[in-house]
């Protein structure tokens, strides 16, 4: 029998499909994107393959996360290679909906993830964490998903939606997935495809310094400030890299440190040329490891 992935573009099939399998106790694995997918979703489907009865996956370029200067209009898409991978991978359905029901004329009501949402790229993209809790909560009212993946190479969405799942009483588990690395070690991100081979080789340093500021902490170094130095001096080499902000945050609050204890959370925004693109490392002494994410 030749499988066939369902592809459901209204809210109500949507909910159908959803509302049939809880019926039957089913558990759903989740998976939300915006498309362009590379080896970093496959992961996160991958994983919730593993886990769950069903797998769905949504593409949906959320307009609401999108600041008026920044890429919504020229966000890579490619629907039918999307499709094949998600196909390859065993997912059950796609969900693609249009931003005209997602977004009805009138629409009016937003979630705010207050304090976890202020810093780092909270900062630099203002209102982009609204869009992205408003978009979520949405999909899971409509998906009511049993599991939820997410990477960490977005910590801060990660943290933002476990804020709002605790925050809201949401019947969803969400489950975080390390960070999915070119060989080279820049994180996989749908916005790579913008740079040019040699921006491709400059982006590196993203990681780079992260290794950096972990070979610190490895030493005991306790000066936040020295982290941020550190991992500085190794961006500025590049002739095309211009820093957003290098931070050194709490690795549940997000909040700037000063003093590093236990553990901490290495996060860096950085522009190469044109691409705007993010990383961070989570360092913790208590488990005795380096997670490289
Ligand atoms: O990480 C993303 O691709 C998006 O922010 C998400 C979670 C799909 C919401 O639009």
């Amino acid at each position: 029998m030749v499988f066939v992935m369902e592809r459901l573009t209204a809210v109500s099939d949507m909910k159908a499909w959803s509302r049939a399998l809880l019926k039957q106790s089913r558990t759903i694995g989740f998976v939300p994107t915006m498309g362009y997918l590379h080896e970093g979703h496959l992961a996160l489907m991958r994983r919730a393959r593993a886990e769950n009865d069903r797998v769905l996956v949504s593409i949906f370029v959320n307009p609401t996360q999108f600041g008026p200067s920044e890429d919504l209009n020229r966000y890579p898409r490619d629907l039918e290679g999307d499709a094949k991978k998600c196909s390859d991978v065993g997912v059950d359905a796609l969900f693609l909906p249009e931003a005209s029901q997602v977004y009805p004329p009138g629409f009016q009501t937003y979630v705010d993830v207050e304090e976890v949402s202020r810093p780092l790229c909270g900062a630099s993209r203002p209102g982009h964490f609204r869009g992205v809790a408003t978009i979520v909560l949405k999909l899971f009212n409509i998906v009511a998903p049993t599991r939820a993946y997410f990477g960490e190479k977005d910590r801060q969405q990660l943290r933002v939606i476990m804020a709002m799942a605790v925050d809201l009483d949401l019947d969803v588990e969400i489950v975080p997935c390390e960070t999915v690395r070119e060989a080279d070690g820049l994180a996989m991100s749908s916005r790579n495809a913008y740079l040019s081979p040699d921006q491709r080789k400059q982006a590196v340093c993203l990681h780079q310094a992260l290794l950096e500021a972990a070979g610190l902490f490895d030493k005991g170094e306790r000066n936040a400030d020295r982290y941020v130095r550190t991992m500085s001096q190794r961006i500025a080499q590049e002739p095309d890299a211009g820093v957003d902000y290098i931070s050194l945050v709490h690795p549940e609050t997000l909040q700037a440190l000063t003093d590093v204890d236990d553990a901490a959370v290495a996060a860096l925004a950085v522009k190469i040329g044109d691409t705007r693109l993010i990383d961070n490392m989570l360092f913790n002494h208590r488990s005795r490891k380096i997670q490289q994410t």
